[in-house]
């Protein structure tokens, strides 16, 4: 068995069978309905349960629906129906407790050490749906949207980063090593990329450079992507951090400065760092990036049961 927590801690081989993986089942799956299986039927009765600690749309249901079309099952918690959120039960016990009903399990939190914790208890695979440090199955997805609209490996695409130095543009940067592909991040200078993940990067060859002016840095871009400038519980004081990001938004006049035929992607929910003529323009491709997500997660859950072909 195998966890899916950080992008740095997967083979590029591996991410990239993930790839191929989503790719074969996707184009197989063309004629059938929402809950019909994959033809074969790889999770026949296993099951799959989800925690979420805040709040999310695409991920639990995309993950519901990855494990029903394998032939499993989902159960979704809340940590306010369990002993966790009082506090009348350890962490480490619910862990045992689970491992023992499930097959695999996802969690998304806003405290990596629940994810450590977990990692050392679970005796079942444990995927990161989101952590303070971490969205390592949202830039999966996205990498394979990318290269389903492009048409091309992402090694021969320029891709760039215009918002806040967050868990999404972590797990970018950790794949921009794992694929080689060319990454300019455009933030302000007060906000710039998490230091240990981005010195891990340098380390091991990165193509990454950073631009405090996001015109300069979308320059020839193929691909830009952004995020919420607030993230969810994010503490920081808003209207300051609002105010930093003015000059990096993604609109009509900031784009000209990328490729023509430049797409624009964003995880979502989106907030005000994209303007609505950009997000309901052909350029933004944020659909098709969102229901992507179910055959990525699909491959993602069969890599950690060691299941993929
Ligand atoms: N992009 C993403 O993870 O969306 P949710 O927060 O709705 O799951
Ligand atoms: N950076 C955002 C991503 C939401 C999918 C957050 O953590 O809230």
């Amino acid at each position: 068995m195998k966890n899916f927590i950080n992008l740095k801690d997967i083979t590029s081989k591996d991410l990239r069978k993930i790839i191929l993986d989503a790719k074969k089942r996707k184009n197989k799956r063309a004629k059938l309905s929402t809950l019909d299986t994959d033809r074969d039927i790889p999770l026949k009765n296993k099951l799959l349960i989800q925690m979420f600690e805040k709040n999310s749309l695409r991920t639990r249901l995309s993950f519901y629906l990855a494990i029903k079309q394998l032939g499993g099952s989902a159960l979704t918690l809340r940590p306010d129906e369990i002993h966790l959120k009082n506090g009348n039960e350890p962490l480490s016990d619910i862990a045992k407790i689970i491992s023992s009903y499930a097959d695999i399990f996802i969690l998304r939190t806003d405290d990596e050490k629940k994810i450590k914790l977990l990692k050392e208890n679970l005796k079942i695979p444990l995927i990161n749906g989101l952590s303070p440090d971490s969205h390592p199955a949202q830039i999966i997805s996205d990498i394979f949207t990318i290269e389903e609209i492009k048409k091309k490996p992402i090694s021969n695409l320029n891709i760039c980063w215009v918002g806040d130095s967050n868990n999404v543009l972590n797990s970018l940067m950790e794949a921009s090593v794992k694929f080689s592909f060319k990454l300019n991040i455009a933030c302000p200078k007060d906000y710039s990329p998490n230091k240990s993940i981005f010195k891990w990067c340098k380390k091991n060859n990165s193509k990454i450079k950073i631009f405090h002016n996001a015109k300069k840095g979308v320059v020839n871009a193929d691909v830009i992507l952004t995020d919420k400038v607030i993230s969810m519980n994010d503490k920081v004081k808003k209207l300051k951090k609002i105010k930093k990001f003015k000059n990096f938004k993604i609109n009509k006049s900031l784009i000209k400065f990328a490729k023509k035929d430049c797409i624009i992607l964003h995880c979502l929910p989106r907030g005000n760092e994209i303007s609505d003529q950009v997000f309901n323009s052909k350029k933004c491709k944020v659909w098709q990036q969102a229901s992507n997500r179910v055959c990525v997660q699909k491959s993602i859950i069969l890599f950690c049961l060691n299941k993929l072909r």
